[in-house]
């Protein structure tokens, strides 16, 4: 169940296709597609529930493009409530320009950059990266964003769960072992807040199966 947020931020949902072994993406790295039909609802139907989606800037440069709906129902769903068809996109980057010949650009959807500076093209808004997590989260919530999903990749997911503002987790467990370096929480030598690792941090929402060997699993993060 979400809680009203006295900060005034919009909800957070992490929504991830995880390997077995914790890894998003093949040793190799490269744009990663590690999640079956199953999964591609299961995303598409958090996409109808969001306002807008944060990306990292190194997925947007690892796929050049991001997920949209695909369904013209659920698109539609979206339209009949007075929403967009689709989410706003949100990159998360320190940069300005992006190739504007990526397919990102062409894609039908608002494109807004959260960046130190404005971007010199291609974005209809501009949100400043103020220096916390927080700040930014509620300079989004003061655009309309009360539904924010988090698509990723490792850089920025790990960010923003140390600075404890994701609320939810929405992992896509997939049947593969894939080793290599790209955990979804990156393994480096930072640890997390403390009460992110308590006992009861993370109150478990429920499974799905996904079909495909693919199994869906939630968790709210309880705070107090
Ligand atoms: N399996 C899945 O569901 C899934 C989902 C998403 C991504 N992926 C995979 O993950 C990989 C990409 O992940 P990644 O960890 O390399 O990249 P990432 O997290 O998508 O992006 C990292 C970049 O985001 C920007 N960023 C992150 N935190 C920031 C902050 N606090 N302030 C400003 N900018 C910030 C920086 O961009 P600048 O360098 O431009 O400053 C940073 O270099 C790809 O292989 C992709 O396919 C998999």
């Amino acid at each position: 169940m979400q809680l009203a947020d006295p900060c005034g931020v919009p909800w957070v949902r992490l929504v991830l296709a995880v390997s077995i072994d914790g890894r998003l993406a093949p040793p190799e790295g490269g744009a990663a597609q590690l999640g079956g039909d199953g999964d591609r609802h299961a995303l598409e139907q958090s996409l109808v529930w969001a306002d807008a989606c944060l990306i990292g800037a190194g997925t947007l440069r690892a796929h050049e493009c991001t997920c949209l709906i695909r369904d013209p129902q659920l698109q539609q769903s979206r339209v009949v409530e007075g929403r967009p068809p689709q989410p706003a996109a949100v990159v998360v980057s320190h940069q300005a320009d992006f190739p504007q010949h990526w397919r990102f650009f062409q894609q039908p959807l608002r494109r807004w950059l959260l960046a130190p500076s404005a971007p010199l093209q291609g974005f209809e808004q501009w949100v400043p990266l103020a220096q916390t997590w927080t700040e930014r989260l509620q300079a989004l919530a003061s655009h309309g964003i009360q539904r924010l999903v988090l698509l990723g990749g490792a850089g920025l997911v790990a960010d923003m769960l140390r600075a404890d503002v994701v609320d939810e987790l929405q992992l896509t467990l997939v049947p593969a072992l894939l080793g290599g370096e790209h955990s979804w929480v990156p393994a480096d030598q930072r640890v997390m807040p403390a009460a992110l690792a308590r006992q009861g941090a993370w109150v478990f929402e429920g499974t799905e199966s996904l079909g495909g060997e693919e199994v869906l699993v939630r968790y709210r993060r309880q705070r107090d």
